[in-house]
């Protein structure tokens, strides 16, 4: 209901029906009560940077659209003809505490991110069009939204700023610089989305300034038994302009953050391989940790 209402009042940005992105929107709500059965998996790869008594103020990180595919090992390449194989690549200030997250944010607190999903139509065997979605609220919340309009595709150096300074209302930014390998981002992105509507209003004091992080994800489905979605295989991802800024005035980048794999037992055990520099962050989709 909120997620309609807020919708309605959203003007250019739309939520995006469940016909066209139909496993991008639901996992981002409420948490299930299977957290500790599954307690020792982990559906996020990447690094998650924390402070202590200190606000994070700013994070900005950006990555190209990595080129998704049916996984040719494993236990989910037997099904690589009926199922949709996707991945999730996002930034986020705070994060959501639960089932398999590496969310150290209490589940009373809200998460500020947005990223981009792409997919593998195994049915089809085609790429289909990668979403881009920004989500805010706590886990107990569904509040996330397709971008409407904003394209994006394989290939596209995207940068999404997150920023929760001063009093104002945190804010959250999408540029897309384009597949252009000689534009960087900076210079006049090609697609700039700046979602204010509900983000202010509805965060309120609740975000969870202490986290921010650079993630790759297998998100939840939204279906029973409830089930990552089945992680696709792609090509690397390496997130760059790695920033985070806090209140004190201190920076960091992955190098100071916690590194956490994707590790999915039914899909075959650990499926990303991270490694930081202080310039970078890549993520790797390997199977069985190697
Ligand atoms: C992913 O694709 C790469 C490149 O084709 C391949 O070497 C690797 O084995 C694939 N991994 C899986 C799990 O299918
Ligand atoms: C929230 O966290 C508390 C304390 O860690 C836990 O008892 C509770 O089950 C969690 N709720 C949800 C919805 O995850």
């Amino acid at each position: 209901m909120k997620t309609a209402i807020i919708a309605a009042l959203a003007g250019a940005l739309t939520a995006v029906p469940a016909s066209a992105a139909p496993e991008s929107l639901h996992h981002r709500g409420q948490m299930d009560q299977q957290r500790q059965r599954r307690a020792a998996e982990s559906i996020q790869a990447g690094a998650v940077f924390s402070t202590v008594s200190d606000d994070i103020t700013s994070i900005t990180g950006t990555f190209r659209v990595p080129d998704p595919f049916a996984p040719t090992a494993g236990p989910t390449s037997a099904n690589a003809d009926r199922a949709t194989f996707a991945v999730s690549i996002y930034v986020s200030l705070g994060g959501l505490a639960g089932e398999a997250s590496a969310s150290a944010c209490a589940n009373t607190t809200s998460t500020l991110r947005a990223g981009v999903d792409v997919f593998w139509d195994g049915i089809s065997g085609i790429v289909t069009a990668p979403f881009a979605w920004y989500q805010f609220g706590t886990p107990a919340e569904n509040t996330a939204f397709g971008y409407a309009g904003f394209g994006v595709a394989g290939g596209d150096l995207v940068r999404i700023t997150a920023t929760a300074a001063g009093t104002g209302n945190p804010t959250i930014l999408i540029e897309n610089y384009g597949p252009d390998a000689k534009v960087a981002a900076g210079a006049t992105p090609r697609e700039s989305a700046p979602p204010t509507y509900g983000v202010g209003d509805n965060l309120g004091a609740s975000l969870c300034k202490s986290e921010a992080s650079w993630i790759v994800e297998a998100y939840w489905l939204d279906e029973q038994p409830r089930v990552p979605v089945a992680l696709a295989n792609f090509t690397d991802v390496t997130f760059t302009e790695l920033a985070v800024k806090t209140k004190s005035g201190k920076t960091g980048d992955a190098t100071g953050a916690k590194l956490v794999e994707i590790n999915l037992a039914a899909q075959g055990g650990q499926l990303t391989k991270t490694a930081a520099s202080a310039a970078s962050l890549q993520v790797k989709r390997v199977l069985g940790g190697a």
